[in-house]
This record gives structure tokens, C-alpha cells and sequence, in this order.
């Protein structure tokens, strides 16, 4: 079986591409067969996973063209990225021609990549629209993160509010992820991380586990932008060190599956 794991929410800035990108790159180290989905018309993942040549590819070959019809086998629009273990089926700008397609076209087509991605990473753009709906439908979990700050938690609010009138199966598979949470302020009594991680818990939103909680670090730039690895070892050279966000991804990573990864020092 793929697991299917889409990255959610109708605010923008709030970190689905980059933890979205780390989950992948955890998974594929641990030797998982990942499939990425860019359902973003800002194409962010599309751009990070491939050179000029295969962006041409994707002119022909991306999610809009694989959902124009039910028939398609999706694994026909995929196409490799730079990094070992991911493919991509890419975004595109004529996604926004989809948006009167069945909002449960993608769920119907996920049998035809099932044995052969062992996960498959949805990217979603911030709003809440046929195309999000298609990748909340297929999605075994959605992933939801967000920030310490009122306009992240009212987006969460607006998904706790229409998830369970929309989808059949949304309790238990629905998720709030903390973006930005410090270690350091845990115990504090009161203060800005304090409040904000009290109102999402007393709101009964259902939170990731804490180990999966994100720190919020400029480090993650050098993941990302500058494309090198990380680690939570401090003798792996030319790697990044930074234990915190180490663990965090990789503790998501083994959320989705029910052996323990082996994820290697550095990915
Ligand atoms: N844990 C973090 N530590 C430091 N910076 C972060 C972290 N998470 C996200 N960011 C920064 O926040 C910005 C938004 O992140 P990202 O693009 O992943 O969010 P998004 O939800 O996909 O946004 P968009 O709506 O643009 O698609 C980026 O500049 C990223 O570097
Ligand atoms: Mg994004």
C-alpha cells in the first residue's frame, strides 16, 4: 500500500513545501520509494526537485494533464528528480483550469501507483478549492502546519470547521503540526509559545506527537535552498548539524510507517 500524505492549510508561509521536501528526503533515506505530488500553482516543489531540462518535461508531463482523465495511469506523468529515491509529478500553471474537475477524481487514481511508491507527499497551495479538495480526499493523513500566531490558528479552525462536513474519513487522519516550537520555552508558564500551543490543544485539534514538532531555525534554508544534508551528529562532514530538526522530521517520518525507519546519520 502507498501511504498518502497531503500537506494542507489556507494559509500561505506556514512551511507544508519545506517540511513536505524534509519528509521526503527522510523517507527516501530510509530506502522508502516517495512520489511527490505539486498541487501548488506556485510550482516551489516542482522548481526545487528539477533542473531546466526536466521542467521542460513537465510541460507535458504534470498533475493537470494526469487528472484530465480518470483513465490515466498516474506513474505516466511522473518524472525523476535530482535527489536519489524521488520522483515528482509536477505542478503547473493549467491546474487552475481543474478546478471544476470531481474533487475525488485523484482519490480513484491512487490504485494505479500503489506497489509502486511506498509514500506519496502532496503539496497543496493555501486556499480551499477542488484541487486541495482532490488531494484531501486522497490523502490517508493531511498534515496541517502551523505557526504561534492567530491567523495560523484560525486557518486550523476554519479546517476543524469544513474537514468533518467534506470528507468521510476526516477524523483520525486530519493533523496539526507546530512549526516554530522552541524547546527552550516548554516549561515556561506563560509567554507567547506557551498561550498559543494551550489554545490549539484546548481547541481539541489533533496534534502530531511533540517529538514531530518543528523548531524554527534559519538552518533550514541551507537544507533547502542550498540543497545539503542534515544530521543530528556532530562528526558527519560537510553535513548540517542540527540534532532539534533532525529529529523532528525523522520522528515524522516514522509516523507513516508501521516498521522502524532506518534513516541514515545524515540525508
Ligand atoms: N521551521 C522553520 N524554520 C525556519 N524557517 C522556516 C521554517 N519553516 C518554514 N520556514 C520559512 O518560512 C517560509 C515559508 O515556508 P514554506 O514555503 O515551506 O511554507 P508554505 O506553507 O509552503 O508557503 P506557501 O504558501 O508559499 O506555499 C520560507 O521562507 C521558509 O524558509
Ligand atoms: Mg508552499
Amino acid at each position: 500500500m502507498c501511504k498518502v500524505i497531503s500537506f494542507a492549510s489556507i494559509k500561505g508561509g506556514v512551511g507544508r513545501t519545506h517540511i513536505a521536501i524534509l519528509l521526503a528526503r527522510a523517507a527516501a533515506a530510509a530506502g522508502k520509494r516517495v512520489l511527490m505530488g505539486d498541487s501548488d500553482l506556485n510550482n516551489s516543489l516542482s522548481f526545487h526537485f528539477l533542473d531546466d531540462v526536466m521542467i521542460e518535461k513537465t510541460k507535458k508531463l504534470n498533475l493537470a494533464a494526469a487528472l484530465g482523465s480518470e483513465e490515466n495511469n498516474l506513474c505516466d506523468y511522473v518524472v525523476p528528480t535530482s535527489n536519489p529515491g524521488i520522483d515528482l509529478i509536477a505542478s503547473t500553471p493549467y491546474l487552475a483550469d481543474m478546478r471544476t474537475i470531481s474533487e475525488k477524481r485523484l482519490k480513484r487514481m491512487i490504485p494505479t501507483i500503489s506497489g509502486k511508491y511506498d509514500i506519496f507527499i502532496i503539496d497543496c497551495h493555501p486556499t480551499y478549492d477542488n484541487i486541495v479538495l482532490n488531494a484531501l480526499h486522497a490523502a490517508d493523513y493531511i498534515i496541517t502546519p502551523v505557526l504561534m500566531d492567530l491567523f495560523s490558528y484560525n486557518a486550523a479552525a476554519f479546517l476543524a470547521g469544513v474537514l468533518p462536513r467534506d470528507l468521510e474519513n476526516s477524523a483520525g487522519n486530519w493533523y496539526i503540526l507546530l512549526n516554530g516550537f522552541n524547546r527552550r520555552y516548554e516549561d515556561s508558564k506563560s509567554g507567547r509559545q506557551t498561550d498559543f500551543v494551550k489554545l490549539y490543544q484546548d481547541s481539541g485539534f489533533p496534534l502530531t506527537p511533540k517529538e514531530t514538532w518543528f523548531p524554527w531555525t534559519s538552518q533550514i534554508h541551507q537544507l533547502i535552498d542550498y540543497r545539503r544534508k542534515i544530521t543530528g551528529e556532530f562528526n558527519v562532514s560537510g553535513a548540517v548539524f542540527c540534532p532539534e530538526l533532525y529529529n523532528a522530521v525523522t520522528e515524522l517520518a516514522g509516523c507513516f510507517f508501521d516498521e522502524t525507519l532506518s534513516i541514515p546519520e545524515a540525508f
